[in-house]
């Protein structure tokens, strides 16, 4: 039986007799004396072998990395010389006395210390040994405390944890379907869940009053470093709470877990209304903890000799707005061009600029590719509106209101960390009073959030006025990230039916697709709400990584494959015969 785990073993041990499992990490022969670095899930020590131990010596000799060992030994001070302050064992080391060879091991594909050389196609392909790595076992454990952090907190406040279906029918929150052919129901699918949304509504209608879990979800959207196809959600409802009240008990419970798991203290999360975000900052997920903002200036450019300018400035759907940078002067004009690329991504046509060398000089003082377009009454109004300084530079954002939003919005996050603005660690906040629906590409209203989310208004004014209703949403947003986001939600049946009817769902198509919660909300359905958190995204932020994939064991690439298992992978004929399924003949190569 293991007597300590070797990372643990300090001082206070010397003299005692340990037994240790673990991996070696190293080994190195000084002269006669066998030392092996032991390395278990929390940490590493020193293992001494000297020849008097003979038979024990001779397997030292044999070991190589990767072995795996039992060490039986006795713990003793290091020698002053030989200590090492780096490490939590460096004071000591265990004087081997027997080793048991439990297996050996081939050499591994990539060192364990020169990870930062490998590719992560490799990485992935071999992850059950990447994950030896201190740095994703680290992650790997804090992620485990988040969750028993946070299931302490739901069982406190009295939280039900209640599993819902993984084989179920299409949720909608905006993504494509995983399907799953149903054998005994030919030509049938189940789709796997995009969160446990309806069920945990039906729990709310049961009477469970309190409900989480920590759920699987399944969305086929396209991937980035904060998206997988399989994630988990920390999914929460609450019967009889309203928004203030669910956000209340969410916060408080990410104030206690970053307090529990990292010592920090969040403070209290300001609430912003989401016009204010996109108009301040471009995003409803605004990074606050930097300190640049967009300002209007539509109705100076109305005028201007620029139709790039006065189109949008005269377009309820266009926006004119800049992006003041204080101290930005010295940004190069490469750099610019840099810039330019950077917002052409979002759809932007160009990014014009002023810098501002001299104040007191008026136009003289100012350099700009956009100037002679402007009169200069308007290019006073503007410099005083921007209330800029010597040294700043003002960017420009003309077009439809949402490609500026996103394309300044980006901007200003791009800047404010190569401008090294960032202040402070964390700036939480909540985004509420969403609208309730958003215009496509092709001119159709989608909802926001997703179709059960309750409007702040009567049915009949909805239907009257979709575009200017608002809804009992929210969203946590931490460093510019969305953590988690939920809603109150409509638990009377005909103002489910009058949203269905604005997303232009037929009656049919609702019953067939939500009947089961139609039907529901007739039978007694209490007022409810929740919300869901991304904990991938949320051990993501509080390890510092930089993508998900770190704070997963076994994630998907970015074209949501398994390199490892190989998965997706074909199914025989038989099986796809099974389940009446005929893959259609690929065409044939040109
Ligand atoms: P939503 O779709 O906003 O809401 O999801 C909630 C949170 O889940 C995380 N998330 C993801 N994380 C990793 N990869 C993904 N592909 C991914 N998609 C979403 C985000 C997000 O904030 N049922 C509602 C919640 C509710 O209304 O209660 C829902 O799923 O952090
Ligand atoms: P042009 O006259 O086309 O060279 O444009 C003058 C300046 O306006 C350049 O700096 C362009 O990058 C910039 N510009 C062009 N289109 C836009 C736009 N839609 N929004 C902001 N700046 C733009």
């Amino acid at each position: 039986m293991r007597t300590h785990y070797c990372g643990t073993i300090t001082s206070a041990q010397i003299d005692e007799e340990v037994t240790l499992y673990g991996w070696v990490d190293r080994r190195r022969d000084h002269g006669g004396v066998i030392f092996l670095d032991m390395r278990d899930r929390e940490g590493i020590v020193q293992v001494v072998f000297d020849p008097d131990t003979e038979e024990h010596f001779q397997r030292a000799d044999r070991v190589r990395s990767e072995y795996v060992l039992e060490i039986k030994g006795r713990v003793r001070a290091r020698s002053d010389a030989t200590i090492n302050p780096n490490m939590l064992t460096g004071e000591i080391e265990i004087l081997g006395k027997k080793l048991e060879i439990l297996n050996s091991a081939a050499t591994p594909p990539f060192q364990l210390d020169q990870h930062i050389e490998v590719g992560e196609d490799v990485r992935l392909k071999y992850r059950y040994i990447d994950l030896r790595r201190p740095e994703m076992l680290e992650k790997l454990k804090l992620r485990s405390r988040v969750t028993s952090s946070i299931r302490r907190f739901m069982d406190e406040n009295g939280f039900l944890d209640i599993e819902t279906p993984i084989l179920t029918k299409a949720t909608p929150e905006g993504a494509r379907d995983y399907l799953v052919p149903s054998r005994t129901h030919e030509g049938k699918f189940f789709a796997l869940p995009q969160s446990p949304q309806l069920f945990k509504q039906l729990l709310m209608v049961s009477g469970m009053d309190r409900y989480y879990q920590i759920a699987k979800c399944f969305r086929d959207e396209d991937l980035r470093a904060d998206r997988q196809p399989e994630f988990t959600q920390i999914d929460i409802e609450t019967s009889f709470m309203n928004d203030q009240q669910i956000m209340a008990i969410t916060e408080r419970m990410i104030q206690g877990l970053f307090k529990e798991v990292l010592d920090v203290d969040l403070g209290d999360f300001p609430h912003m209304p989401y016009a204010e975000a996109m108009s301040r900052f471009g995003s409803d997920k605004p990074d606050l903890r930097i300190p640049l903002e967009l300002v209007d200036v539509d109705d100076l450019m109305r005028q201007v000799d620029f139709k790039v300018f006065n189109g949008p400035a005269n377009d309820a759907k266009g926006r004119v707005a800049a992006l003041k940078v204080t101290g930005g002067a010295q940004i190069s004009r490469k750099q610019i061009d840099g810039y330019t690329k950077f917002v052409s991504i979002y759809g932007a046509k160009g990014l014009a600029w002023i810098k501002i060398n001299d104040i007191t000089a008026g136009i003289e003082g100012l350099q700009s590719p956009i100037l002679k377009f402007m009169p200069e009454d308007i290019i006073t109004q503007m410099m005083a509106r921007l209330a800029v300084t010597d040294g700043d530079i003002v960017f420009f954002g003309a077009d439809k209101t949402s490609i500026v939003n996103e394309a300044l919005g980006a901007l200003r996050v791009k800047v404010g960390e190569d401008q090294g603005l960032i202040k402070g660690d964390w700036a939480p906040l909540w985004v509420v009073d969403f609208p309730m629906f958003e215009e496509n590409s092709e001119g159709n209203l989608t909802s926001l959030h997703h179709p059960f989310t309750a409007p702040a208004c009567s049915p009949e004014a909805l239907e009257k006025n979709p575009e200017q209703a608002l809804s009992i949403a929210y969203d946590m947003v931490l460093n510019g990230t969305e953590l988690g986001g939920g809603s109150v939600r409509i638990h009377q049946a005909d103002m489910q039916q009058a949203v269905f009817r604005v997303l232009g769902i037929s009656d049919e198509e609702a019953q067939e697709k939500f009947g089961f919660l139609l039907d529901a909300l007739k039978y007694g359905a209490p007022p409810h709400g929740g919300l869901a958190f991304g904990l991938d995204r949320l051990v993501m932020l509080m390890t510092g990584a930089k993508s998900i994939r770190d704070v997963i064991a076994f994630p998907k690439t970015q074209s949501a494959a398994c390199v490892m298992t190989d998965a997706p992978g074909l199914a025989d004929n038989k099986q796809l015969r099974e389940l009446n399924i005929r893959l259609r003949e690929k065409p044939k190569a040109e």
